[in-house]
């Protein structure tokens, strides 16, 4: 495709002389720009949206127009989610959000290792925080198109570019020594849960309790500690499907441990999963900094998640909805996330190493793989 070779051979290199964190921001930018005109975004649809046979899933009762989504971390702030149906997903999770704005962690917070395919990652979750990013979100539901079943009711085609978009959201606990404590961090997560159902925003909830570059580390990975968390966050009346983003880097008992606990509160499913911590898993030790902070994406998370999905699936039979990220850089890795037992699949690290096209890409196998052997 044209459009793959242009990124490789041209835009990636020059976006690659830059620091990640500055070439994120300019494409945040010129997304909010596609965003605002009905041409650009279908400039931008006819480009990079797939236009095939219906793969359409629904999942909790959402309905998804492609089963790819765009994992949290990139549109932290929620400023996207108008361009991004036009690139083939069928959703993104925003955030993660938490109860106050964060700065985010001292630079660098992103830094590419593109032999490993991989990025570190130590934002420690930079975003504006969850009240103004819900008035954002509001203001951009007044704006979404209409669905595909409204469309279809009235007569229109069924697969129509840009609808059935889903914005989930992701819930951190603010990274600042204030929500340290235990029951502080209970309220912080508490405080945008309830915030964020008050409003009705978001289409579902995702508690990260997996962030490894946060004050307080994981302290919620820790059974006792999620039940306490779950505890709280069932107070709160909410209709909206409700996952945990989960660690990969724990070992299977504490990792089946969290899961029976999500059962028991009666949780939809899991996120599997979070960054990769374990640096020694690198492939090429070299291009990485001698000492560093943060979790790794990309290819060293690829089979850690695909096989904590397939440990799930095969404890858990059809109980959680289970969302696979981690190391999709390509159809065959979609492909093994979705036959370990995945959902839905989620990515960042694939689009930013192989180009937005990556997504149109994952879209046709699925398609042509036939929805049987992928879902
Ligand atoms: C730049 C960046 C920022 C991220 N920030 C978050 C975050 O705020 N919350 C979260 O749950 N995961 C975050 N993640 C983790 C991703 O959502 C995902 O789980 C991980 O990167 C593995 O997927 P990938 O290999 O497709 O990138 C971030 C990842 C990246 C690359």
């Amino acid at each position: 495709m044209i459009l793959d070779m242009l990124y490789k051979a041209v835009l990636k290199p020059i976006f690659f002389r830059f620091d990640p964190e500055y070439v994120h921001d300019q494409m945040t930018a010129k997304g909010v720009f596609f965003s605002n005109h009905a041409l650009t975004r279908s400039l931008i649809g006819a480009a990079y949206d797939y236009h095939g046979q219906d793969i359409g899933k629904t999942v909790d009762g959402l309905r998804y127009r492609t089963p790819f989504l765009l994992s949290a971390g990139f549109d932290y702030n929620g400023q996207l989610p108008l361009i991004l149906p036009h690139i083939g997903l069928g959703g993104e999770e925003v955030g993660s959000v938490t109860a106050r704005a964060c700065e985010g962690n001292p630079k660098p917070r992103l830094t590419r290792l593109p032999k490993s395919k991989s990025i570190i990652v130590n934002k420690g979750l930079r975003n504006e925080g969850v009240d103004k990013i819900i008035e954002r979100l509001k203001d951009y539901k007044a704006k979404k198109q209409p669905s595909v079943s409204a469309l279809w009711a009235s007569g229109e085609p069924k697969v129509v570019s840009g609808t059935d978009f889903i914005v989930g959201i992701s819930i951190a606990r603010t990274n600042d020594d204030k929500s340290v404590p235990i029951e502080a961090g209970i309220q912080d997560y508490l405080y945008s849960f309830k915030r964020l159902n008050e409003e009705s925003v978001g289409d579902y909830y995702t508690l990260n309790i997996s962030c490894p570059n946060a004050f307080g580390a994981e302290a919620f990975n820790q059974p006792q500690l999620l039940r306490r968390l779950l505890t709280a966050i069932k107070t709160v009346p909410s209709k909206k499907p409700l996952y945990v983003k989960m660690p990969i880097n724990i070992p299977w008992p504490q990792f089946e441990a969290l899961l029976k606990i999500i059962d028991e509160f009666g949780l939809n499913g899991v996120v599997i999963g979070n960054l990769n911590k374990d640096y020694s898993s690198l492939e090429f030790r070299e291009e990485a900094p001698e000492v560093f902070k943060g979790g790794l994406s990309g290819k060293p998370c690829t089979h850690l998640s695909t096989d904590l999905i397939y440990k799930t699936r095969d404890a858990f039979g059809k109980r959680f909805t289970i969302i696979g990220v981690g190391g999709v850089l390509s159809p065959e890795t979609a492909a093994e996330k979705f036959e370990a037992g995945a959902d839905l699949v989620q990515l960042i690290t694939g689009m930013i190493y192989e180009g937005p096209g990556l997504i149109k890409k994952l879209c046709r196998a699925f398609a042509s793989r036939g929805r049987i052997s992928m879902s």
